[in-house]
C-alpha cells in the first residue's frame, strides 16, 4: 500500500509540472481525486484490510489527499497570477502622457468684472460695494425718483416689502458712498442687480458697474474722456462709440453710450435690433438735486456718473448672441473662456 501511494505521488507531481492551463489542471484533479480517481479506488480497497490495519492506512491516505489538494490550489493561483501580469505587461505603455484632471475656470462674468475693475482702478477709481437687498430710499428716492415718478416704470422692480426691494441698478451705491465720504470722491461699484425683464439681451438678474466722480470743475468732457478710454482699453482702439442724449432723474444732462455692434459690424442683426449699435451704459452729470440728499454743496462740486451692464460688454467682446448662456452653466460654453 505505501509503495503504491508513493508511486501515485510521483506521477501526480509529474502531471502537475506538465500542466500549462486550467483545463489540464482540472483533468489532473479528476484523475487523482475524482469519483473514479486513483486515490478514491485505493480508499475502496481498504475493505480488504483487517480492522486493525484500517485506521493507520486511512490516516496516511487522508494526508496524501490533502497534500494533493493543496498543490492543485497553489498551481491554480500561480496560473491566475501569471495570466494577470502578462495581460498588464501587454497594456501598459509607460510613454503615454498621463490623464490631466479637468481644470476649472473663472466664470466669464467674473473675468469681465475683474478686467473692468482693473481698467478703472488704473484710471484712479476706488472699488466699493453695496447691498443687493436695498431700501426704496436709496434705489429711488435719494436718486430724485419720488414714489409717483413715471421713471419708476423704466425699471420693473422686484419688491420685498413696500420699502424694501431688490436693487434695480447699482446707482444706490452712489448715495451710500457720498453719505459716507465727503468730496472729492472717485469710485466704481460692481455688483448684481435685478429686474423683471427677460429676452435674448435682458436677464432678470444681471451685473452692472457704477461709476461716480465728484470733484472741482468736473465737466462732461471728463465723462467722455474716461468712457472713451475705458472702451478703447476693453474693446480695442478701433471700437466706435456714440453718445446719445437720454434721460435719468439723477443726471442732467444725461447720455446713453452705444458701441458699434461687433456681431454684425454695424450692418444690423437680431442682437442689435437691426440698428448696428448696442447700448452698453447710461451716464450723465450728477443732478444738483442728488447732492441735496447727501449734503454735498452743488455750488462747489460737480461730477459725473455712469452705470454699465457687464453681460452686455462681455457679449460684445466675445460675440455671444444670447445673454441666457451666462446663466445656464453649460460646460461646453464655459470651457471656452
Ligand atoms: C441704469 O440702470 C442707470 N442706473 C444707469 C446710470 C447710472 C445712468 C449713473 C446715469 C448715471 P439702464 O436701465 O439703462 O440705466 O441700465 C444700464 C445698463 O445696464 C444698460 O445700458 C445695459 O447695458 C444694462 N442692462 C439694463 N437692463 C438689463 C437687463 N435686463 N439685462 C442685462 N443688462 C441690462
Ligand atoms: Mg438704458
Amino acid at each position: 500500500m505505501p509503495t503504491s501511494l508513493a508511486k501515485i505521488g510521483k506521477s501526480f507531481e509529474k502531471d502537475l509540472q506538465g500542466a500549462t492551463d486550467e483545463k489540464r489542471l482540472s483533468d489532473i484533479r479528476v484523475k487523482y481525486l475524482g469519483k473514479k480517481g486513483l486515490l478514491t479506488s485505493i480508499r475502496k480497497s481498504f475493505r480488504e484490510l483487517s480492522p486493525e490495519e484500517r485506521p493507520a492506512a486511512g490516516k496516511e491516505l487522508n494526508s496524501v489527499v490533502s497534500k494533493l489538494e493543496k498543490a492543485l490550489e497553489e498551481k491554480k493561483s500561480q496560473m491566475e497570477l501569471e495570466k494577470g501580469s502578462s495581460v498588464e505587461k501587454g497594456w501598459i505603455d509607460v510613454t503615454l502622457p498621463g490623464k490631466r484632471p479637468p481644470l476649472g475656470r473663472k466664470h466669464p462674468i467674473t473675468q469681465t468684472w475683474e478686467e473692468v475693475t482693473r481698467i478703472f482702478m488704473g484710471l484712479g477709481f476706488d472699488v466699493v460695494e453695496g447691498p443687493e437687498v436695498e431700501l426704496d430710499y436709496y434705489n429711488f428716492e435719494a436718486l430724485n425718483i419720488p414714489k409717483d415718478h413715471p421713471a419708476r416704470d423704466m425699471q420693473d422692480t422686484f419688491y420685498v416689502t413696500e420699502e424694501v426691494l431688490l436693487r434695480t441698478h447699482t446707482s444706490p451705491v452712489q448715495i451710500r458712498a457720498m453719505e459716507n465720504h465727503p468730496p472729492p470722491i472717485s469710485i466704481i461699484s460692481p455688483g448684481k442687480v435685478y429686474r423683471c425683464d427677460a429676452d435674448i439681451t435682458h436677464s432678470p438678474m444681471f451685473h452692472q458697474v457704477e461709476g461716480l466722480k465728484v470733484d472741482k470743475n468736473i465737466s462732461l468732457a471728463d465723462l467722455k474722456g474716461v468712457l472713451e478710454e475705458f472702451v478703447h482699453q476693453y474693446f480695442g482702439e478701433d471700437t466706435k462709440l456714440r453718445f446719445r442724449p437720454s434721460f435719468f432723474p439723477f443726471t442732467e444732462p444725461s447720455a446713453e453710450v452705444d458701441i458699434s455692434c461687433v456681431m454684425c459690424d454695424g450692418m444690423g442683426c437680431r442682437v442689435c435690433g437691426h440698428s448696428g449699435w448696442l447700448e452698453i451704459l447710461g451716464s450723465g452729470m450728477v443732478d444738483p438735486e442728488v447732492y441735496r440728499f447727501v449734503g454735498y454743496d452743488p455750488e462747489n462740486w460737480t461730477g459725473f456718473a455712469f452705470g454699465m451692464g457687464l453681460e452686455r460688454i462681455a457679449m460684445l467682446k466675445y460675440g455671444i448672441d444670447d445673454i441666457r448662456l451666462f446663466f445656464e452653466n453649460d460646460h461646453r460654453f464655459l470651457e471656452q473662456f
